[in-house]
């Protein structure tokens, strides 16, 4: 039994990173991380020429971490909320998933998903709600998802997390005391943390039972 894990961020102390490791972590079963701002995935051209074998044409990462998922028996796969939308990098990854279902293929049909979303619209959860999709879409078995507010940006000096300006937060109009709750580049949320743990429990018996 084996899963994959998937950050689509391109910060190096990601909370998607970081969620998604400790829910394999906790599940006990064989993982590997994949880091997809570190290699070179292209979006979805729409040239068709998928439809006949079931395989992109373009000649970048993207089949290496397809072979590595349809070896697997889970995917993990988490990514941040940019405008109101999973990441570019995450997007052009589930976009070439396209390649993969023709003539009712569904390379990726069965396999056991986790979709790991940092979104601060609650109601929304755009971010979780794409990958989910897009995991239902290849005929994926969503077991769990989990969303965090993840990692607070000031967009109104430019200078994110480490605002120069002073008090990031105050920009926000947050209090103090939300600034600490907020001011965790590497903790992400307390009863995320739990929820995590409760997931990576729950993959570890569904997999080790079909030992
Ligand atoms: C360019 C950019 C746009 C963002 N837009 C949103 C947004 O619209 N909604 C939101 O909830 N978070 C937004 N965020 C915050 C990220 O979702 C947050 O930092 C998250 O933790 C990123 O995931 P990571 O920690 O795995 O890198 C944005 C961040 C960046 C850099």
């Amino acid at each position: 039994m084996k899963a994959i894990g998937i950050s689509s961020s391109g910060r190096t102390k990601a909370y998607s990173k970081i969620i998604v490791k400790d829910i394999l972590e906790e599940s006990g079963i064989e993982y590997e991380m994949i880091n997809l701002a570190a290699m070179n995935i292209r979006g979805c051209l729409g040239c068709l020429k998928c439809a006949s074998n079931n395989k992109c044409v373009q000649k970048d990462d993207f089949q290496e971490v397809v072979d590595k998922i349809i070896e697997a028996d889970a995917l993990v796969f988490g990514g941040g909320n940019y405008y109101g939308m999973l990441n570019a990098i995450g997007h052009a990854f589930w976009e070439r998933t396209f390649s993969l279902r023709h003539r009712e293929s569904f390379l990726f049909a069965g396999k056991l998903g986790i979709a790991v979303g940092l979104d601060r619209n609650e109601d929304k959860k755009e971010a979780t709600a794409f990958i989910k999709k897009m995991m239902l879409s290849n005929k994926m078995a969503v077991i769990a998802t989990l969303t965090d507010p993840g990692h607070w940006q000031c967009y109104d000096c430019g200078y994110g997390h480490d605002c120069v300006v002073g008090n990031v937060y105050a920009h926000m109009g947050l209090t103090t005391a939300d600034n600490a709750e907020a001011n965790r580049p590497e903790e992400y949320g307390r009863e995320a943390q739990k929820e995590a743990k409760a997931i990576g429990k729950m993959l570890g018996s569904i997999l080790s039972a079909r030992k």
